[in-house]
């Protein structure tokens, strides 16, 4: 629906912001001066006490000064109900008393008809329901409590029966419905040959699919005999039902995201039900076919990092892929996906009867991020012992890369394959025997799933510059625990830092989560259990860092912070620079490149010469200068090429 010019603008005028807020919030009434126009509160987008929130009813915005949030009513809104620009407009509009504008007859007709058979839809799901009731339907009730399905939960997703004969068409059209609607909105359908029309769903169970705002739209019909043709029967593509733009569970699913739950994303109805059940409220489903990507950007309105958690065989897998190959070109800052990989052969459904809900929030935890499911689906069971190989496999993952759009997204995916090449390439001497397969396992796809990088450990930190990020890295995380009084300080470098060891990953958040826990440690243990820890503090260069046998030591704790994360920031600053330069150098060259890569090698220069000088003694440890003595010289080739490259010095002129 497009708005007539002027209409929003309308709208804000005749709104009063505070009143819009008001309902949320409770406002400061001593910071607050109500005549002026001038009002403050406790934050709703942000956990706070004090009223940093302030609303100015004049100019019609708010503002948080804790948490940044900013917008006018229609974002207030939209932010706080959860809901679409256009919704939040005619939430806002109802409440103003405007009329929303009408649209031209051939959309109100269209309307009208969907009307109608959102209508007619409706009624076959409350009549659906009753069948349930029915001696008809006793091999239906069982079935349904052998699946763990409670009357109430069935009543909750308004879980109805089709019996065998004399269907929902007959009870329609008895009711004086046009069999035309009951057609069109595909409850019943006309054989080929012309016969009389019949019922769709005959001896199933139903599941309503209800669109966002609750309307139903379709119907899944499960079989109940194991051998049935098709388990599941679902309504066909409709002026109602547009499968790849319908997710089930919608309304529910971004109500609960709107209250900060994570948003999982599951194959089917019976998964949606069970996650729901056991209090996953904020999940959907597709409706029978794969993810779109129309179905992607649905996902993303409701939550900025939705949780795929798909069935534990290959076909699972494979789905996986195809969800990656459809989100890399449209990943944008702050919008991504991770992957719940459930154990093999088992679904959300089958994994929370099994093990409980416990099992299956331990599963969303460790969901990983979509680069190492990428990298997965192009080592997983191939050997790269030939330079031709690797070759193939860079090339691949070049491809790959190249699909995302967001140059900064881009440049962390190139870094984090970067990564984990190393962990392939540059094993341990002792450890790597050429020709020999890798630890990739083929036949469990889920096999090694949590950590590409911790699978390959000893082999992924083989290599210099992988080593010594890593040393910072642990360094980094043991004087956070050693001396928790300077997370507070240090907290915005260490949620930008990012840990290549999955281990580290871990730590680093749990530090965060628990920055004001009386016992950081224990918090922390609590959470992740032992191995991490231990795996931390038994490394001889934790073990003799200053900031750690210091423990408590604030000073000690700073000065070593500052540094470590100055100098990760610096190599990872560098890194990025160099491989931005390689990509535009592909496209075009120009001055500020040049001079960006020659920022670059200051820096990481700079840090290299503070490395020598460097007295702590875990630095003894690395292979630091080699390593950067290559990196220097490929950069060198790099700058070379370039100067090369450029028009009116390469060889054409
Ligand atoms: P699943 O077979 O994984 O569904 O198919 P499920 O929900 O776990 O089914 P239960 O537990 O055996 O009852 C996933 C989804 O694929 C669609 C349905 O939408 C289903 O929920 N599907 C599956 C079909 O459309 N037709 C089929 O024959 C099978
Ligand atoms: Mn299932």
């Amino acid at each position: 629906m497009s708005l007539p010019p002027g209409f929003i603008d309308d709208l804000r005028t005749r709104l009063s912001i505070s009143d819009v807020v008001g309902r949320k919030v409770m406002w400061d009434s001593r910071k607050s001066n109500q005549g002026k126009g001038d009002f403050w509160a406790p934050c709703p987008f942000h956990q706070e006490k004090s009223a940093s929130f302030h609303v100015d009813d004049r100019k019609g915005f708010y503002y948080c000064f804790g948490c940044h949030a900013k917008g006018d009513a229609i974002s207030f809104v939209r932010e706080t109900e959860n809901v679409s620009f256009m919704e939040a407009v005619q939430i806002l509009a109802g409440e103003a008393g405007m009329p929303m504008p009408a649209q031209d007859p051939r959309a109100q007709e269209k309307t009208d008809r969907r009307t109608l058979l959102a209508d007619v839809m409706e009624q076959a799901v409350q009549w659906h329901r009753l069948q349930l009731k029915t001696g008809a339907a006793a091999e239906a009730r069982d079935y349904l409590e052998r699946r763990g399905l409670s009357e109430e939960a069935q009543a909750r997703w308004d879980i109805g029966f089709a019996p065998d004969r004399g269907g929902i068409l007959a009870q329609l059209t008895g009711k004086g419905v046009d069999k035309s609607l009951v057609l069109e909105a595909g409850l019943a359908a006309e054989s080929d040959r012309g016969g009389a029309p019949y019922d769709r769903f005959r001896g199933r169970i139903i599941f309503p699919i209800r669109d966002a705002r609750g309307r139903a739209i379709g119907l899944g019909g499960r079989a109940m005999a194991a051998d049935a043709r098709a388990k599941y029967l679902n309504s066909p593509e409709t002026p109602l039902f547009d499968k790849g733009r319908s997710l089930y569970n919608h309304g529910p699913a971004r109500e609960a995201a709107g209250k900060g739950q994570p948003l999982i994303v599951a194959e089917g109805y019976m998964d949606v039900i069970a996650l729901s059940e056991a209090g996953f409220t904020s999940c959907v489903a597709p409706l029978g076919t794969a993810i779109t990507e129309d179905q992607l950007r649905m996902m993303w309105r409701i939550a900025p990092e939705p949780i795929i958690a798909l069935d534990g065989d290959t076909a699972g897998l494979r789905a996986a892929m195809r969800v990656i190959d459809i989100a890399l070109p449209l990943l944008e800052a702050g919008q991504s996906l991770r992957f719940a990989l459930m154990p093999e052969g088992m679904d959300p459904d089958d994994l929370i009867k099994q093990k409980g809900a416990s099992a299956m929030q331990a599963l969303l935890d460790q969901a990983i991020p979509m680069v190492q499911l990428l990298w997965r689906r192009e080592t997983e069971g191939k050997v790269f012992d030939s330079p031709e190989r690797k070759a193939g496999l860079d090339k691949a993952l070049r491809e790959k890369i190249k699909l995302i759009q967001d140059p900064s997204i881009r440049s962390h995916y190139g870094e984090a394959i970067k990564e984990m090449r190393w962990g392939l390439f540059r094993p341990k001497k002792a450890q790597y025997v050429p020709g020999k397969r890798q630890a990739f396992t083929k036949g469990d796809p889920w096999r090694n799933q949590m950590s590409p990088v911790a699978s390959n450990k000893s082999s992924a930190l083989g290599a210099g510059a992988a080593k010594t990020e890593h040393l910072r890295e642990a360094v980094i995380l043991a004087t956070l625990i050693a001396t928790p009084a300077v997370i507070v300080t240090f907290e915005a470098q260490v949620e930008r830092m990012d840990c290549f060891d999955p281990d580290h990953a871990l730590l680093r958040d749990a530090i965060l989560r628990h920055a004001e826990a009386e016992d950081v440690k224990a918090a922390i243990f609590d959470e992740i259990g032992a191995d991490p820890l231990e795996k931390l503090f038994s490394q001889t260069h934790v073990k003799i860092s200053p900031a750690v046998r210091r423990a408590g030591d604030i000073e000690v704790a700073s000065m070593c912070l500052g540094e470590e994360l100055g100098k990760l920031a610096a190599k990872r600053g560098h890194d990025r620079e160099l491989r931005d330069g390689m990509e535009e150098m592909l496209g075009h060259v120009d001055e500020s490149l040049t001079w960006r890569l020659s920022q670059a090698a200051k820096s990481i220069d700079t840090s290299v010469r503070q490395e020598t000088d460097d007295t702590a003694d875990y630095v003894k440890v690395e292979n630091g200068s080699m390593l950067n003595k290559d990196e220097r010289s490929a950069f060198g080739k790099l700058l070379e090429n370039m100067q090369n490259a450029r028009p009116g010095k390469g060889t054409g002129s």
